[in-house]
């Protein structure tokens, strides 16, 4: 047997050289590109949270993907890319993007599933459209502007998935798609529960607990050599001094608990969420990687204190193609929010920040940053705890020159113009993080690397 206090030594000085990369804002600040570049530097990928809701592209050899639960460490050879037990899975999707790596001859075999992962349920998704159809039916203006709105979720079942987790007894589990006995029972009482509680939401539609073991169990067969103890594996990993780098999905402002509830996602998309979404304690890792754009986006519904709701914001979607990767929606727009994101280090303990996208802001005479909420009159420097306060409050801006010149060619930081460097180091002042990534388009090699 080997000794347990060296596998705990090996365990602990593994994760002190491993890393993750989160989303500071709502989404969409282009993770993908730096977790591509930083999964070069570990041995596995390991996503923890959300599930199709999130997506993203990643070009190899001129060959685009849109993974929305693969880890994009897939498309690295000899990595690990595991699905944490905490993302909700929806096999549909997976199928989809495994026949897409195979069609493209990437090899995938390196992917493993935790079997603790939720599966995402066709009756999830249809409850998810039926919840935000009735939600567009209520008005209730006198609390916030924004509770006449649904949530505008990507209707991929997320909430409800999370939802079942929470409910235990009929939750379907990754591993439970390879447990034929455990699965029937389980969707036999799903069945009864959806069938008496979802169907006056759905104009009566009703499951078949056959059909639905059906489909479970055609996935479960396509599905079962990857299926497997994530937390053993995690482990098992870092204890051969291999190195993990935690990819995050969805952003710090869409977090369940510390977002700007209920216009948020049913994850914990910061750092913290990284101990119950894989297993393994997030107190020793070496490295949290914080990625931000230059400005703010926001797909859905829910306040957004800086949205430029005008030509600049029109100007900013162009340039920066702010489409959404899973819905196609178009991204709202606005000046970089620093209170938010201020919100967001603090909440992920940043080490260090990737700024992305800075190459759409050239051409503007100036930039604006959010450096405080006006509320009630008062001044203030925090994230409200709600969408109720953070759709009251105003934005206090700081005025800074802009820079006429496009940078997508410019490789040092140096070389930069002048008043792009002032924007990127009163970022950095404000946060008290560095930007050790500045990324100035969308190829990996169209990124400055500062340390
Ligand atoms: P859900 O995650 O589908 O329930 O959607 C809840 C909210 O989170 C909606 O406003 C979505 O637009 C937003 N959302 C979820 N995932 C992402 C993402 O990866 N990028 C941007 N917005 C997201």
């Amino acid at each position: 047997m080997t000794d347990p206090r060296s596998t705990r030594a090996a365990i602990r000085h593994a994760l002190g050289r491993s890393a993750a990369v989160v989303g500071l804002q709502w989404g969409d600040e282009g993770k993908g590109k730096i977790v591509d570049l930083l999964a070069a530097e570990h041995d596995a990928v390991v996503r923890y949270n959300g599930g199709a809701n999130a997506g993203h592209t990643v070009a190899v050899d001129g060959k685009r993907f849109g993974l929305h639960l693969v880890p994009s460490g897939v498309l690295h050879k000899g990595k690990l890319a595991v699905i944490g037990n905490g993302v909700v899975v929806d096999p549909d999707v997976l199928m989809v993007e495994l026949e897409s790596l195979e069609a493209a001859n990437v090899d995938h075999s390196a992917l493993r599933i935790s079997a603790a992962a939720p599966v995402v349920m066709p009756y999830h998704k249809d409850e998810d459209a039926a919840r935000e159809k009735l939600l567009s039916t209520r008005r209730a203006p006198d609390v916030h502007s924004a509770d006449t709105e649904p949530i505008g979720t990507t209707r991929r079942g997320i909430g409800p998935a999370y939802a079942e987790k929470a409910q235990r007894a009929s939750a379907v589990r990754v591993g439970d798609l390879v447990r034929p006995k455990l699965l029937r029972k389980k969707i036999e009482l799903a069945c009864e529960i959806k069938n008496r509680t979802l169907a006056p939401l759905l104009d009566g539609k009703t499951y078949d607990a056959e059909e639905l073991i059906a489909w479970a169990t055609g996935h479960g067969e396509r599905l079962e050599p990857f299926i497997t103890n994530s937390l053993l594996l995690l482990q098992e990993t870092l204890a051969d001094g291999r190195t993990l780098l935690f990819e995050g999905a969805n952003g710090a402002l869409l977090d369940i608990d510390h977002g700007g509830h209920p216009f948020v996602t049913s994850s914990s998309t910061t750092s913290l969420g990284i101990g119950p979404g894989t297993g393994i304690s997030t107190r020793g890792l070496g490295k949290v990687n914080g990625v931000m754009k230059a400005y703010q986006t926001r797909v859905g519904a829910g306040p957004m204190p800086t949205e430029l709701d005008n030509a600049i914001g029109e100007r900013i979607r162009e340039r920066g193609r702010e489409f959404g990767t899973t819905t196609g929606r178009p991204r709202r727009c606005g000046w970089l929010d620093l209170v938010s994101v201020r919100h967001a280090i603090n909440l992920n303990d940043c080490d260090a920040v990737a700024l992305t996208m800075l190459d759409v802001l050239a051409g503007f005479e100036e930039l604006k940053v959010c450096t405080a909420y006006r509320l009630d009159g008062e001044e203030i420097q925090y994230f409200p705890v709600d969408a109720v306060d953070l759709s009251r409050v105003e934005p206090v801006y700081e005025t800074l020159p802009g820079f006429s010149e496009e940078i997508m060619d410019v490789r040092s930081f140096d070389a930069l113009p002048s008043t792009a460097q002032a924007y990127v180091r009163a970022i950095e002042d404000f946060l008290g993080v560095d930007a050790a990534i500045v990324s100035v388009g969308p190829d990996r090699t169209q990124t400055i690397r500062r340390s």
